[in-house]
């Protein structure tokens, strides 16, 4: 059984460490240890962590086992009235293929009722994250340069509607 919940002060520091694993796991093929460090240091400091939790233009969730560990975690952003974009959804590597990230999209998709679609940047070399996203639904509709840092990397843009 997993529970999905919004992002809580006292899950904050169990969340930093879900996202320093899953994006060391991810992103090492192709992003150098130092890039990984900074971006995991600054862009996941406990402030901005907190102040996204806060902002009512964003649904951050995590999900729960039953054992209480934070295995999964989605960030989605209300761009406009009729747009979302989904700006995180990482599973801890343990815990990918199981469902866990399809269930957190779809609670995700209840957060902002009346919006039309949502948009995602997947980095093209995340073969499996666009395999994912294509079998949600998601089709690209752009491919641009993304700056990670001092890194650039090719990302497509991906929509879908949303029902
Ligand atoms: C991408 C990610 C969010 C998918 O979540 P998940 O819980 O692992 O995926 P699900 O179990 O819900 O998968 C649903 C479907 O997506 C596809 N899919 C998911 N992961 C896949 C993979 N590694 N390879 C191929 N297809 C995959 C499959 O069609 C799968 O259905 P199936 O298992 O019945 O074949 C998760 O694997 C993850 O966190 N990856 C690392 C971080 C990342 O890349 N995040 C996206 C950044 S843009």
């Amino acid at each position: 059984m997993i529970l999905i919940e919004k992002l809580k002060l006292d899950d904050v520091l169990e969340t930093k460490n879900l996202l320093k694993i899953t994006w060391n796991d991810t992103y090492k093929k192709w992003l150098s240890p130092k890039t990984i460090q900074k971006v995991t240091s600054h862009w996941h400091k406990t402030a901005a962590l907190i102040a996204q939790a806060n902002d009512p233009n964003v649904y951050f969730a995590i999900a729960k086992t039953e054992t209480n560990k934070i295995v999964g975690l989605v960030t989605l952003k209300k761009i406009d009235d009729k747009t979302t974009f989904l700006n995180r959804l990482y599973i801890h590597p343990n815990h990918q293929r199981k469902g866990l990230g399809s269930q957190l999209f779809a609670k995700a998709m209840q957060a902002f009722p009346g919006t039309k679609r949502v948009q995602i940047e997947v980095e093209e070399l995340n073969k499996n994250a666009i395999r994912f996203y294509s079998k949600l639904g998601f089709t690209e509709i752009e491919r641009k340069e993304d700056k990670v840092l001092d890194e650039v990397m090719d990302v497509i843009v991906m929509e879908r509607e949303v029902f």
